[in-house]
């Protein structure tokens, strides 16, 4: 999932030790806001089917749930064989919409978070480091 999650992408798949293939997409609810639309939009779509195949969503965030939870019903329409999610962060306190994560690195508490791909109004995705705003 693009933008977001592509530094935690990058780390997590050279952790991998066995064959996959990688296929990037772009969702974005937030724009340069720092609160959630609601609405999510599908800016960039998969290159490859995805039919038949074990899929892992990669997420760096998952906050009301609502991206994921779009993500899932639109991806879910393909019939992968299996579809998974493993986020980074997640914040169980905002959640609007029950999504599954199936592989979690850390739960935070309800405070803006930014760096290591997490933006805060686009800019300090590349900070080698997740802070969140005093
Ligand atoms: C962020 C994040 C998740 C989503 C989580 O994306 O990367 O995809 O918001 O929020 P939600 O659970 O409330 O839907 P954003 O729309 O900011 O785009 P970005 O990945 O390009 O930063």
């Amino acid at each position: 999932m693009l933008n977001g999650a592509f530094i935690f992408m990058a780390d997590l798949v050279r952790a991998i030790d066995m064959p996959v293939t990688m296929d990037f997409l772009a969702v974005s609810s937030y724009g340069n806001a720092q609160q959630s639309s609601g609405e999510v939009e599908l800016l960039k779509d998969l290159r490859m089917p995805i039919a038949g195949r074990q899929v892992i969503i990669v997420e760096d965030i998952v906050d009301t749930g609502i991206t994921l939870n779009y993500l899932l019903r639109l991806l879910e329409a393909r019939q992968p064989t299996s579809l998974k999610v493993a986020a980074l962060l997640s914040k169980p306190s905002r959640r609007k919409v029950e999504v599954p994560i199936h592989y979690l690195g850390f739960e935070i508490e309800d405070a803006f978070v930014y760096g290591y791909g997490l933006d805060r109004g686009q800019f300090d995705r590349n900070l080698p480091f997740i802070t969140s705003q005093a």
